[in-house]
């Protein structure tokens, strides 16, 4: 697996590295569902140390995902071979609201450190982000979040701080604000505002490391699902609408055939084609791939290859029409 270093941290990490929301499992907040079905604990944990073996040397987890399930669960992989030292380990805090009426109270955000620490039984985490850039109307909430934070990087509690939102605009509105070590923006082929926001020449300035969350738009890039699809309740993917959009689905379909032809002599030329186009513009970056079982990491370990400026272009412009 290609290793970059991601920005101002000086950490090397693998260029597709682990998100695990899905860990969590099946989840609700009031009537939206924001966890991932079909998730199982053993599968989960054997695709843990399939990465560990491969390199794949950056987990991404948080607060949210299964209320700390999936914290826990990579918690639990010290004892199961993974060597804790080997990992750099992301979590996030700020869609947890607690017993406050606004998601960043400091009180609630110290209490969710203590138990990201405990849960992913460590000392330090190598990265914590603020999950989201909803700071109150007046920007009211921002000053006392990052003060909680520089604290407990001051305490060693915390390596680095990172900013994260699904808008790359209202990363962009915070960045210089925030100073962050790191961003973590959504991106993908279909959905790419990380350039038209502004942000990826925010991050060439400032040298920040970056992290592209769901660059497979959730699986639905895979091109795997061939009819329209709907999930149970729990499940996020309830809420994306491409998913049961026939048109959508055979457009991608389409693309990503013509993707297997045009990189037919990579091990995967799709996942080539879908993830590292997202990384030829930003060499401070790494994406953060879902990857639910030992066959999905040993393919993922497969991707994260160098792919040529103008072939980027190509894959791109392949995907604007979807
Ligand atoms: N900061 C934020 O607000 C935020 C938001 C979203 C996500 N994230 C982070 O980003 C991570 C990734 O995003 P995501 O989970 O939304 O979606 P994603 O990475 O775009 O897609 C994950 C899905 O892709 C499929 N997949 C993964 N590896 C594969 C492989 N090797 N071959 C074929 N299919 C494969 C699986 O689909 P099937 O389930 O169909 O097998 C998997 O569930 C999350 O786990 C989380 O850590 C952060």
């Amino acid at each position: 697996m290609r290793q970059v270093t991601l920005g101002l941290t000086k950490a090397t990490v693998s260029a597709i590295s682990l998100g695990t929301w899905s860990y969590g499992g099946s989840n609700t907040i009031g009537d939206r569902s924001v966890g991932w079905s079909g998730h199982d604990d053993e599968t989960a944990k054997q695709a843990l140390i399939r990465a560990w073996e491969l390199g794949i040397n950056h987990w991404d987890t948080a607060d949210a995902y299964g209320n700390g399930r999936s914290e826990e669960l990579i918690g639990e992989m010290w004892d199961a071979a993974v060597a804790r030292k080997d990992i750099f380990l992301a979590t996030k805090l700020g869609w947890v609201m607690g017993p406050h009426d606004h998601y960043y109270h400091p009180d609630f955000m110290r209490h969710q450190i203590e138990l990201s620490l405990k849960l992913l039984k460590t000392d330090v985490i190598d990265l914590l982000y603020l999950h989201h850039c909803m700071f109150g109307d007046a920007d009211e909430f921002f000053d006392p979040a990052i003060e909680v934070l520089r604290r407990a990087k001051e305490e060693g509690k915390i390596r680095f701080i990172g900013l994260s939102d699904w808008d790359p605009k209202a990363i962009l509105k915070y960045a210089d604000k925030t100073n962050p070590d790191v961003i973590q923006p959504y991106r993908n082929v279909m959905d790419d505002d990380y350039v038209t926001s502004g942000l990826r020449a925010w991050v060439h300035q400032h040298n920040v490391g970056v992290a592209f969350f769901s660059p497979l738009k959730h699986g639905l890039l895979t091109g795997k699902y061939t009819e329209p699809t709907t999930f149970p309740v729990g499940d996020m993917r309830l809420g994306v609408p491409e998913f049961s959009d026939p048109t959508v689905l055979a457009k991608i379909r389409e693309a990503n055939k013509t993707l297997t032809a045009t990189f037919s002599t990579h091990p995967q030329p799709v996942l080539h084609g879908l993830l590292d186009v997202l990384l030829t513009d930003t060499p401070t970056g790494c994406v953060l791939l879902g990857q639910r079982s030992p066959a999905q990491v040993e393919a993922a370990a497969l991707a994260g290859t160098e792919m040529a400026k103008r072939d980027a272009e190509w894959v791109r412009s392949l995907y604007r029409a979807c």
